[in-house]
């Protein structure tokens, strides 16, 4: 069969077997909690600065766009993970759906996805990091504390946290469902404590004018912007519910579980991100707090609360290197998928004898992240990893679509509701939102998917499980 067209079967090494898959031992409320702590993070603490600076007021309906088009795909996502429970997710639907190329394309971009939103989490950590330190070390140097764009040298906050969290990994650390569920309420408590402490500075005033730069105008690279392209940016505070779709094989009731579960997290995500937004924008005009790495914090200390800022900060320290750690351990997994499908090297995915951990390419991971943190700002390097999560989602809608054409009959654990809506609704609005991102973001995902079209050629074609099957 062609390296074009070649396909791995849909029910292949599926563990799910009656009496041998795993415990299903998880309810919908894990599955939520599980959602929270893998999305929250990054996208809410750090972004409603760069999207007050693109959309104003209207970011409030950038969040509403943008966690659509996140929960709309995500219910594609559900239906493939529990027909396929197997490392890699979009990588391997694609690859028993639309064929080898595919699957190498979306692999390669689910890389560059999960290396680059580990070190943009590590950026949006060093924002309330850096606060701190200069709270408590006034001294410290600033030019240690930015990247050489934002007229810094290095962000070492950002380093070590990348450093941190690899090596954790490394050790074989794994977060237990009790920890997150700690980390989801310390999180939580302090976004609920930032709209009660903002709400009673809430001047209407505010809102307007509510979009300033229009709800379609763009200019991108010149910036202006507008709510269509704020969306494009706020939509990487949604992402990260894969962690739920991986945790399929363990639901209870995966048809009502995962849906409640995706869905709900989605929508709670969005009220929570909509409520956030509403408060900063009615404490403060957006143009003022859209400079700030830590807005949150930064709006309740003009507000005259510094003990309370920080304590934000803190929450914030503690809680987001999660959402470092759940993508890392992503990237191991796409990494040993492909390896093991003979497409990559496969002592890239050698587990450590001892540690039982895939140590190079984890190390390898964290080493990446901490340079791409340690001197790129964070617009740049989320726009990047929304172009690598766009291209997988809309790989995964267009997988379950073409199942469902090609296969109606094959018994589904979870089916996307109203698939022919919901199914093209994810893919055009992916599309959409892709179109949005910079020119720079695009000649990124261009260079790096010619680099690995070119290593496929040269590499993963001949020595494809199934091109010596
Ligand atoms: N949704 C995750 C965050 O906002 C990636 O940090």
């Amino acid at each position: 069969m062609s390296f074009l067209t070649r396909r791995i079967a849909i029910d292949r090494e599926i563990g799910h077997v009656e009496g041998h898959g795993l415990k299903p031992t998880l309810g919908w409320p894990h599955l939520i909690a599980l959602g929270v702590g893998a999305i929250v993070g990054t996208g809410i603490y750090v972004l409603p600065g760069e999207a007050a600076g693109l959309a104003g007021p209207g970011m409030m309906l950038s969040f509403l766009i943008a966690g659509a088009v996140c929960a709309a795909a995500a219910l594609c996502y559900a239906e493939m993970a529990t027909l396929m429970p197997r490392a890699g997710s979009a990588y391997t639907y694609s690859y028993a759906v639309m064929g080898e190329t595919v699957a190498w394309i979306v692999g390669w971009s689910l890389i560059l996805e999960y290396t680059v939103v580990c070190a943009a989490v590590a950026v949006g950590w060093a924002g309330y990091a850096s606060a701190l330190i200069l709270g408590w070390a006034p001294a410290f140097p600033q030019a240690l504390l930015k990247g050489p764009e934002s007229g810094g040298v290095v962000n070492l906050p950002a380093v070590v946290i990348a450093l941190l969290v690899a090596g954790l990994l490394a050790l074989g650390t794994r977060e237990s469902a009790r920890v997150n569920f700690v980390l989801v309420l310390v999180k939580l408590v302090a976004l609920a404590g930032f709209i009660i402490l903002a709400l009673p500075a809430f001047n209407v005033a505010h809102f307007t004018p509510f979009m300033p730069e229009g709800f379609f105008a763009r200019e991108v690279d010149g910036v202006k912007m507008g709510v269509m392209g704020a969306a494009s940016i706020i939509f990487f505070a949604f992402y990260g519910f894969d962690a739920i779709s991986t945790a399929s094989e363990e639901t209870k009731n995966p048809a009502r579980d995962l849906t409640i579960g995706i869905v709900g997290s989605m929508l709670l995500c969005t009220l929570i991100y909509m409520a956030v937004a509403a408060a900063a924008i009615g404490a403060m005009p957006p143009a003022e707090f859209a400079k700030s790495s830590e807005p949150l914090s930064f709006i309740i200390r003009s507000l005259g609360h510094p003990g309370a800022a920080g304590m934000i900060a803190l929450a914030a320290v503690i809680a987001m290197p999660t959402v470092i750690m759940v993508f890392m351990y992503g990237q191991t997994r796409v990494f040993f998928a492909m390896a093991r499908d003979g497409l990559l090297p496969r002592g890239l995915a050698r587990v450590h004898s001892r540690l039982g951990t895939p140590v190079v390419v984890t190390l390898f991971t964290g080493v990446i992240a901490a340079v791409l943190g340690g001197v790129l700002p964070l617009g740049r390097i989320v726009s990047v990893a929304n172009a690598g999560t766009l291209a997988a989602f809309i790989a995964t809608a267009m997988a379950m679509m073409l199942l469902r054409r090609r296969e109606p009959a094959r018994p589904r654990r979870f089916k996307t509701p109203l698939w022919w809506l919901v199914g093209p609704f994810a893919v055009l609005g992916c599309a959409y939102l892709f179109a949005g991102l910079s020119t720079f973001t695009m000649i990124v995902f261009v260079i790096w998917n010619l680099v690995g079209l070119g290593l496929y050629l040269l590499y993963g074609r001949t020595r494809s499980d199934l091109a010596r099957a």
